[in-house]
Order: C-alpha cells, then structure tokens, then sequence
C-alpha cells in the first residue's frame, strides 16, 4: 500500500485536511474522508457530471482527479451552496420553483455547473445556459426544466443585486 500523503483543502469555506493515499479520487475524498455526500458518484468516468464541484473558481468532474492534486485548493461542494442559515441559493429555489429535478441524482452537479456559470456570465442566454450545462447529463427532466430553473435564479440574482444598488444608494 502506498505511503498516505496529507491533503489540506478549504471545502465550503472551512479548512479540512485527511491523509490519504495517493491514488484516491477527489470525489472520494469528498465524500468519504470528507463526508460530504451531495456530490455523487454517476459513472465514475467523466462522462455524467454527478460529481461537479468548483475548485479554485472552475468546476471540475471529482472523479477525474485525485485528491492528492487539490491539495491547498479551495472547493464548493453542492453542501455550500444554500447559506448558514439554511437560506437556499437562487439557483437551488429555481430547481425547486421550476421543478428542474426529478429523481435529483444530476441535481448536485448541475447545481455546481451552473453556479459557476452564473458566477461568470449573470445574464445567460439559453444557448449559453445549455451549453454550460453539457457537461452534465441528466436522464430525467428533458433539460427543458433545468434550464427554467437557471433562468429563474439569473433574474432572482439581478433583482437582488439591483435592489442592494438601491438600498445603498439610499443608505448614502
Ligand atoms: S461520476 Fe464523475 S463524471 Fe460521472
Ligand atoms: S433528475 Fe434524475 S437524472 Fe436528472
């Protein structure tokens, strides 16, 4: 057996660490050193994007690295997504509003694909939307409710943001 190697990560804003071997999957390292069982495991071959997270601002297929090459990188799991106090992000209300789940196996990593698409282009076209989901496969919905549920967090996201504007302007 390999000699294990100490992996440091900060996951959902908090610094964690496990000695592991260095053949592990990051994808298990998440959800077994880590415990963090949103992300899932759909083929374990890069094709399906069940276990999308976002590393360092990028999203990644866990299964397509090992843990040992995350080692300092800082990651979002589908369990950092709705805040502290259990407010639900945007994008999660809009999968729930425009029913963009079925079984909900897919639904962690589209969560975390389009996070970050959000995250880079606010105002997505549905072209952009589909093509920043594609990498994620889901063999329920159809698509078609997913991409509701991005569009109802990207006008979500713009109002809040506009009436923050507001209130600031007015707090000035
Ligand atoms: S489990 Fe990683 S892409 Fe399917
Ligand atoms: S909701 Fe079942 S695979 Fe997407």
């Amino acid at each position: 057996m390999a000699k294990k190697q100490l992996v440091s990560v900060k996951v959902n804003g908090h610094e964690r660490e496990a000695a592991v071997e260095p053949r592990l999957l990051l994808v298990h390292f998440i959800r077994e050193s880590l415990q963090l069982t949103g992300t899932h495991i759909g083929c374990d071959t890069s094709h399906c994007g069940a276990c999308t997270v976002v590393l360092n601002g990028k999203t990644v297929k866990s299964c397509t690295m090992f843990a040992v090459q995350a080692d300092g990188a800082e990651i979002l799991t589908v369990e950092g997504l709705a805040s502290a106090s259990g407010q639900l992000h945007a994008l999660q209300e809009g999968f729930k509003q425009e029913h963009g789940l079925q079984c909900g196996f897919c639904t962690p990593g589209m969560l975390m694909s389009s996070f970050a698409l959000l995250h880079n282009n606010p105002n997505p076209s549905e072209e952009e939307i589909r093509r920043g989901i594609s990498g994620n496969l889901c063999r329920c919905t159809g698509y078609q409710n997913i991409v509701g549920a991005v569009q109802y967090a990207a006008a979500k996201m713009a109002k809040t943001e506009s009436e923050a504007n507001v209130a600031e302007g007015v707090a000035k």
